[in-house]
This record gives C-alpha cells, structure tokens and sequence, in this order.
C-alpha cells in the first residue's frame, strides 16, 4: 500500500510543494486553497513544468458533491496565424513551434489560480502564494532527477533566452546545488502584491513584451490583458460502477479517457488478467478508436462545434467497437475517425483532498520540458511551448506524434488542443479517488490504465500507479510499452494478432488519492518521478 493519511493529503511531483500544501490544510485552508499554494511553489521548485508561463486545467469537487471545471489554458496570440510555422513551400519549419518566442502562448496560470481563489478559495492569496515567494528568494536543492533535466536543457534555455538568467548561470548542475530564483521572487511579490494586474499588466507584462520584441516573438501588452480562464461544463461518464467526473474541450484528455473505458465495460478484464495478451488487445483497440475521433473532432469549443456528447454516448462507443477483431488487431489505416452524429514527462499533476472532503485534481504545463527555453529577462521565468500543441499543418504530428484536423489549427485567440485530463472518481456520489498526469498523448491512457488496475485487477492505489504502462493512439500504430511492461509471451501473441511494439521511456507521472473503504486516504505517487505523498 501507499502511504495512509486518516482526513487529508496532497501527492505531487515535488516534496516541497506537497508539504506547503500539507501546511496550508493544517492552518485551516481547504483542498482549493492548498492547490493554489501548491501550483504557485511547483512554478518554483519544479521550473521544468510548474509555472507562471504555461496554463492548465483544474477540476474541483467539494464535499457537497458540487462539480467546478476550471480551463486556463494558454491562446494563440493575435498575432498568431493558422501558416504561422510554415516555411514558403508550406513545409514546417523544423523546432518553430517548439523553441523560443514564436512557440508561446499567452499564459494562463496566473489568470487561473486567482479564478478558482476568488470564487472558492478562503485563506487570503498572500498566504498561500508567500512559501513560493520564501522557496525563490531563498533557493533549493536540486534532486539528482531535477539536475538531470536542467542539465539536458541548459543548451536550449541558453539558445532560445534573449539574456543569460538564473538557470544558465552555471554550466552544469550537480544534484545538491541550491537554485535561487531572485527574479522570479520578485514576479510573485508582483503578483502577490497587485493580484492578476502584477503579471498581465504593469512591471511584468512590460519585461514580458520586451523580452517578446528581442525573440521576435508574437504576444504584446493587449494578449496578456485580456487573458481570461474559462469555467467549463465538465465531462462526465460512468465506468461499471463508477462516475468519471473530468476536463472537457479544449481537451481530449476527458473525452479519450472516457470513451475508452466505456470500450471496455462489456469484457471482464479481471478474468482475462492485468497485462495479458486479451487485455492488452481490448485496450489498445480502444484507445486507437478514441485516438481517431481526437485528430478529426477536438479542438477549442470556443472556436469549432465539438461533438462531446455524440462521441461519449454509449451507442456510439458500441458502434465503434463494432469491427473489434478479438483475435486480429484493427490497422490505424482502416479506422477512420468516427462519423458522430515523448520523451520523459513534463507537464505536472497534483491532487489533493482535504478534511472536509473536498477535491481537487490539477495538472498544469509549459508543454515540454522548461517549454520554449525562453526565461523573461527580468522577471525569471520560463514560457511554455504550447503553440506546438495545435495542428500546425495538415498530417504533421507534433512533438508527440499527435496528429489533427481543422478543429484545431491556429486562430487569433484560440487554445489549442490538449490531452490534460485532471479527474475525480467517484462512486455512489461519493468520493472514490483523484488523479491525473502528465505525458501529453499518453495522459489519458496513463488514467485509463490507474482506474482498470484499481477497479478492475484489484490493485491499491501504490501498485495502481507503480504498475509499467502502454500506450496506442491511433498513429503512430504502434503499442508504446515501458521495459517489460507486457510479459515476453504475451507480446509474443499480440505480435501474431497484427500489433507492432516500441519500448520508450517512462510513460506517465500519475499522482493519485484512493479513497479506502472506510475513509482513510492510500497515496499513489508515481515511482517514475520524485513525486511525494504527505498527509495526516
Ligand atoms: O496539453 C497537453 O496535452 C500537453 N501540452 C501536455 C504536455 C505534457 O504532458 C508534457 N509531458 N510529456
């Protein structure tokens, strides 16, 4: 089992963020406060995806059963256009859309959190933004994981910031070291002391354009000023005996998520058994099918109609399982979207329950590791990456081999498609787990995978999340397998059905709380990464 707490806890990808939102829970706040503070110190202590430059997606539960879906995702600047990144041969231009100015879109989180504060949270901003500040001005340590990553992007963030900052300011970093972040301390004081207008306008907005002009990138005073997060309808399905509550469009993340549990209602995966041949073969069937429906129908609901309630119905789900070959994999070639009436992990999931019962999942992003490179001169932090996360031309995959459609290529003001998917579960109408994670396309495989382990293999929370991934998407038509995820016969079988394999890195960071039968809290804090549980 995972790590027990009797009433509250919070799992996140880093233990000083987990134990500053502990703290907030035992002064009193609730699980939204906590969240609050616990996103503000990731944007410290993990740069590589905590942020003030990215955007993300929150769903809270309160205790009451009261469902809020919050969207702060980035947009395209106005400036943006739907050719943006392709050269005069409508070619992409190789890494545009991925490194430096042009790659960014407006940030969301600072919009968000203060959202989510004013209509729910109850201790005052300035509290739970104040251990981020301390965390920047002060320094911490670097673990031999967060070494790793700044040392694999040094080269990158030097290319790709207008000026040398904090996180350049050595040539290599050894685990152990102490990152102070001075100019980021005096963004949150900013922010702390002036609210949104300390980020979007004033001060930061300015080093923010100015560093924009030096990159040739896109976003100007007017982008950031009239950033607004959006309260979304949230998605909702049923799992066996589950409720699935999760992020809608402008993710797929809840919808593929969705749909591919509801593939598999109808076989009993128990009694095939966790990673066999059969099993593998249903799941990868249904996540290719989901993964189709993604690239021809999602997008920002904003800017084109999404289907949602089509594409999650369950006669829809059924028809598309209609040509389900038990014994044959289904081509990617011949499965057509429906027709409804890489690397490591760097985006961030944290979840946490408070005394009272309330819930929040949370996963927020710069996209890739340490996104753009591009730190803001003067005000020491990094800009997401997320521009790359529209279809930037037609069949192109982007960096994780998604491809898309006319529902999600550029426009002015548009955000572009995700596969974030935060989620509550609950059962009966009560609360029955948190989870999500990072990993781009393999986010909602990755949740998909948690809920089947626990629910369906009987596994608890620790296995559920530790237990070695797969993943398909309809294109590439390809299993992605962590090491020795599928036992060698197996594989074996599923080779002979018509499935190709490719064993990559580590799939997923799952942060999960399990609700155990008599109401305590089991952590699952993915092994993969330094993710910490903590609670009492
Ligand atoms: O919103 C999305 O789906 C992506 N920008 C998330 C990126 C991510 O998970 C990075 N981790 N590999």
């Amino acid at each position: 089992m995972g790590m027990i707490a009797d009433s509250a806890m919070v799992v996140s990808a880093h233990p000083l963020a987990t134990a500053v939102g502990v703290d907030i829970l035992r002064a009193g706040g609730h699980a939204v406060d906590a969240a609050v503070a616990v996103h503000w110190t990731l944007a410290v202590v993990a740069p590589w995806a905590g942020n003030v430059g990215g955007g993300g997606l929150m769903v809270v539960r309160a205790a009451d059963g009261t469902v809020h879906t919050l969207d702060f995702r980035e947009t395209a600047p106005a400036g943006a256009h739907r050719d943006m990144f392709l050269d005069g041969t409508g070619k992409p231009v190789a890494k545009l859309s991925l490194l430096g100015h042009k790659a960014i879109g407006v940030p969301g989180s600072v919009a968000g959190l203060f959202a989510v504060h004013d209509s729910l949270g109850r201790m005052p901003m300035a509290r739970l933004i104040q251990p981020a500040i301390d965390l920047a001005e002060r320094g911490f340590v670097l673990t031999a994981l967060e070494a790793k990553e700044l040392n694999s992007k040094l080269h990158s963030i030097q290319a790709s910031s207008s000026r040398p900052n904090a996180f350049t300011a050595r040539a290599h970093w050894n685990p152990g070291d102490t990152l102070r972040l001075p100019e980021l301390a005096h963004t949150l004081t900013r922010i702390r002391d002036e609210g949104r207008d300390g980020f979007y306008r004033g001060v930061t907005a300015d080093l923010i354009v100015a560093e924009m002009k030096r990159g040739d990138g896109l976003i100007d005073h007017e982008d950031l000023a009239s950033y607004k997060p959006v309260w979304r309808k949230p998605v909702t399905g049923t799992y066996r005996d589950l409720e699935i509550i999760t992020m809608g469009p402008p993710s797929s993340g809840g919808i593929v998520l969705i749909q591919a549990l509801k593939a598999l209602e109808d076989m009993n995966l128990r009694g095939a058994g966790w990673q066999k041949a059969a099993t593998v073969h249903r799941m990868v069937e249904a996540e290719r099918r989901a993964f189709a429906d993604r690239a021809k129908h999602l997008g920002d609901p904003d800017f084109v109609h999404v289907p949602s309630e089509e594409l999650l119905s369950s006669s829809y789900i059924a028809h598309r399982m209609a040509n389900f070959d038990a014994n044959k994999a289904t081509p990617s070639k011949l499965v057509n979207a429906g027709d409804p009436l890489a690397e490591s992990e760097h985006t961030t999931h944290f979840s946490i329950v408070d005394e009272e019962g309330n819930a929040v999942a949370c996963t927020t992003t710069l996209n890739g590791s340490y996104g753009s490179g591009v730190v803001v001169d003067g005000a020491g932090f990094l800009m997401n990456n997320e521009m790359d996360d529209f279809s930037i031309a037609p069949n192109t995959p982007n960096r994780f081999g998604l491809v898309g459609s006319n529902a999600n290529v550029i426009a002015p003001g548009k955000r572009m498609l995700s596969s974030m998917a935060p989620t509550i579960v609950t059962r009966g109408g009560r609360l029955f787990m948190v989870l999500g994670s990072p990993g781009g396309a393999t986010i909602p495989t990755s949740v998909l995978q948690t809920v089947v382990n626990l629910v369906d293999h009987g596994m608890t929370a620790k296995q559920a999340v530790s237990a070695p991934r797969f993943h398909h998407q309809w294109k590439p038509d390809t299993i992605l397998i962590e090491a020795n995820a599928i036992p060698a016969a197996d594989s074996l079988t599923l080779v002979n059905m018509g499935h190709a394999f490719k064993v990559r890195p580590p799939i997923g960071r799952v942060d999960a709380i399990l609700v155990l039968p008599d109401g305590r809290l089991e952590a699952g804090a993915d092994p993969r990464g330094d993710d910490a549980a903590a609670g009492y």
